[in-house]
């Protein structure tokens, strides 16, 4: 079938389809229903079936005769090391580390934080979560300590698995005294705290929370300590990943176990174009949605060999550094974000150190996280003369809803367009009342509900916070928060956010966030943020300040401490550097503060002066303090 016959079969009948689709999933009680819509906020997927991940993802694979196929390649240039893991020895670690967290009272169903670089230790802790049943939740490396404590509040966090460090180019990421002031923060004590000593850089333990990885992994073998694989309900919650949301409060995006796995499994094949025994790489996080679905569970889940990358796309050591793992280890399938191939374009454009490699292995580039500028692709298409495929996905969805689904269909690629809307996903666009405009027209994205499996059921302990941030605006659809366009030839065009959320390095950042931490300062009256385009990371974020009357500091003073204070509340990864301070801020009448017209002049792009506009004088005052920086354009 092609791409639109397959379609209109999910279409016609999507119980039928994703009940097929099941059938490549190995359950323990295998689903008698397909969608319940009376069950959970909108319906729930395969509800009575039991199963479990870790067992679909691992030992079926070494089960069916593949124990000797390498699951895991660990690559990182950063401490100079490679080590390959088979499946069966991949099965030894996890059922040992699950045995290890049971001894430590770790059930079914508690939460685990996993705070962790990228080694494959945070792999093999994922899967041992989600064999004994617990429900990790991994909190990315470049989070401060007060977004760690947020998370293990809000998890309910039973226990930590964390690693003496982080290696970032330059500097050591001290993860145990991030850990130990979150955990001083935080009302909830976690009872243990799991640590993987790392050579690169040591760290002391506290005796009565902390256990040695090695040492407990040593002692649960000595014991013949095993933990099998544990029940659960499909409907299960497998994991929680938080993600920003317009408040300074992160969203518990909870994604369930069956539907996940069914998902995950279908794109595989289907989007990827991908085969049991190939080698892909998602040169990501396992911090993000795309590390959970793509370094972790959907290559497992199909029996490929997944790359755990510890390092950059430049700078470790060179902008030659994706092509040598390719060539390294015969990768198939690369998936990354655009901001890394801006990164090695910008240092060699010319594509000198990409001759170097034998790069025949690669079949098919996907890119995703942000907007793919058509530069950008075009340079990838012409140095690595394969198929670049921009695909489009959230958090929430944990996959893509629209992509070039190349194991059904290459179709033609649109510079621009991340595809047409995959099975699943009914997507439609809507004016602010709601109304379909017409193809070609820009408006919100939203989808009809229900949503596919593997997308969010819901948020962590929060039904009504999921409803009022994605069901309620627009009656039974789901609101993408993406603006965008469907045109005549049924594409998607993504074109920016509709809430405050700014995308920096594909990094999904909230800067309604970052003026909470600065509204915090004592100085500061009132502030603004807003993402200023940069050539590199797509977004950088760019904050506006008014000082209190009677403050008679320096205003580069003032700007430094926020950018410090942004740092220490949100973390590096908020890349929080430009902050200026202005005399007010441009409102409306009635007192709203005109971000996008701020953007649109830190952007040197044309405006037109907002009707409401309170006094329009501020803006000339806006575009000075910029150009005085040097920042506008
Ligand atoms: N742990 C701790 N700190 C981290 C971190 C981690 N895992 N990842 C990033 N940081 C830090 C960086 O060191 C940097 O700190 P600095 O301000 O002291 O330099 C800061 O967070 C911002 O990081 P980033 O925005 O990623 O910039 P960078 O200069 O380190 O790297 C790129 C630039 C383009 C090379 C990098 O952003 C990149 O590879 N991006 C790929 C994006 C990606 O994989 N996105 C995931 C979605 S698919
Ligand atoms: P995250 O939840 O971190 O994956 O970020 C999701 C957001 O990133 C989306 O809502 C989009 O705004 C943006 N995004 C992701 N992929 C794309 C893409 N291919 N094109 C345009 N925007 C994208």
């Amino acid at each position: 079938m092609n791409y639109k016959e397959t379609y209109a079969a999910w279409a016609a009948d999507p119980e039928g389809f994703w009940g097929a689709v099941a059938h490549d999933i190995d359950w323990i009680k295998p689903p008698e229903r397909v969608f319940n819509p009376d069950a959970g906020v909108y319906g729930r997927w395969f509800e009575g079936a039991t199963c479990n991940t870790c067992y679909n993802a691992v030992d079926r694979h070494v089960e069916a005769g593949h124990g000797e196929r390498a699951a895991i390649i660990y690559d990182s240039p950063v401490t100079d090391t490679k080590r390959t893991i088979t499946y069966a020895e991949l099965l030894d670690e996890v059922a040992t580390l699950g045995a290890v967290l049971q001894d430590i009272g770790v059930g079914q169903g508690d939460r685990v934080i996993l705070y962790m670089p990228m080694v494959a230790e945070a792999m093999i802790a994922m899967l041992a979560c989600a064999r004994i049943g617990a429900v990790h939740s991994v909190v990315f490396g470049g989070f401060a300590a007060t977004e760690l404590a947020t998370r293990i509040d809000d998890a309910g966090a039973k226990a930590v698995i964390t690693a003496s460090c982080g290696i970032e180019p330059g500097r050591m990421i001290d993860y145990m005294s991030l850990l130990s002031e979150a955990i001083d923060i935080a009302t909830v004590k976690p009872i243990g705290c799991l640590v993987l000593q790392r050579d690169a850089q040591r760290c002391e333990l506290t005796a009565g929370r902390d256990l040695d990885w090695a040492e407990m992994m040593a002692a649960a073998r000595a014991a013949g300590r095993w933990a099998e694989c544990v029940e659960v309900a499909a409907t299960d919650p497998a994991y929680i990943l938080y993600t920003s949301g317009t408040t300074g409060e992160p969203k518990g995006v909870v994604r369930d176990t069956g539907g996940h796995m069914v998902a995950l499994q279908w794109t595989m094949k289907n989007i990827y174009g991908v085969n049991p025994g190939e080698v892909f790489w998602a040169a990501s996080d396992v911090g993000w949605v795309v590390g959970h679905s793509y370094i972790c569970y959907g290559p497992l889940l199909a029996g490929c060999t997944t790359l755990v990358y510890e390092g950059k796309p430049v700078g470790t050591p060179d902008a030659g550094a994706f092509w040598r793992v390719i060539e390294d280890h015969d990768v198939s399938v690369l998936f990354t974000a655009p901001t890394a191939f801006r990164a090695i374009r910008g240092q060699d454009f010319e594509g000198k150190l990409l001759a170097e490699y034998d790069l025949s292995c690669l079949r098919t580039l996907f890119l995703a996280g942000e907007r793919s500028d058509p530069a950008t692709l075009e340079w990838a298409e012409a140095h690595l003369g394969v198929p670049v495929i921009d695909h489009w996905w959230q958090t929430e969805t944990g996959w893509a809803i629209s992509a070039i689904p190349m194991g059904i269909e290459a179709l033609p690629v649109k510079h621009g367009s991340p595809g047409v809307p995959m099975p699943g996903y009914d997507v439609q666009v809507l004016d602010d009342a709601g109304h379909p405009v017409e193809n070609g027209t820009l408006g919100n994205i939203v989808v009809k509900l229900p949503l596919p499996p593997g997308c969010l059921p819901t948020l962590w302990n929060a039904d009504n916070r999921f409803l009022s941030s994605y069901l309620n605006e627009f009656p039974g659809y789901y609101a993408t928060s993406d603006a965008g366009i469907l045109d005549q030839d049924g594409y998607l065009h993504v074109m920016a956010r509709t809430d405050d959320i700014i995308n920096v390095a594909g990094h999904r950042l909230s800067t309604g966030a970052m003026e909470e931490v600065l509204a915090h300062h004592d100085a500061v009256a009132e502030c603004a943020v807003i993402g200023k385009a940069d050539a590199l990371k797509g977004q950088l974020p760019l904050g506006f300040f008014v000082l209190k009357s009677g403050v008679n500091r320096p205003d580069d003073e003032i700007a430094a401490e926020l950018v410090k204070l942004v740092r220490a509340k949100i973390g590096a990864v908020a890349a929080f550097k430009l902050a200026v301070a202005v005399p007010r801020l441009p409102k409306t009448r009635s007192g709203k503060v005109l971000r996008g017209t701020m953007q649109k002049i830190a952007d040197a792009e044309a405006y037109k002066m907002p009707a409401a506009i309170d006094d329009p004088a501020i803006l000339d005052e806006i575009a000075e303090a910029l150009g005085a920086k040097g920042l506008i354009g």
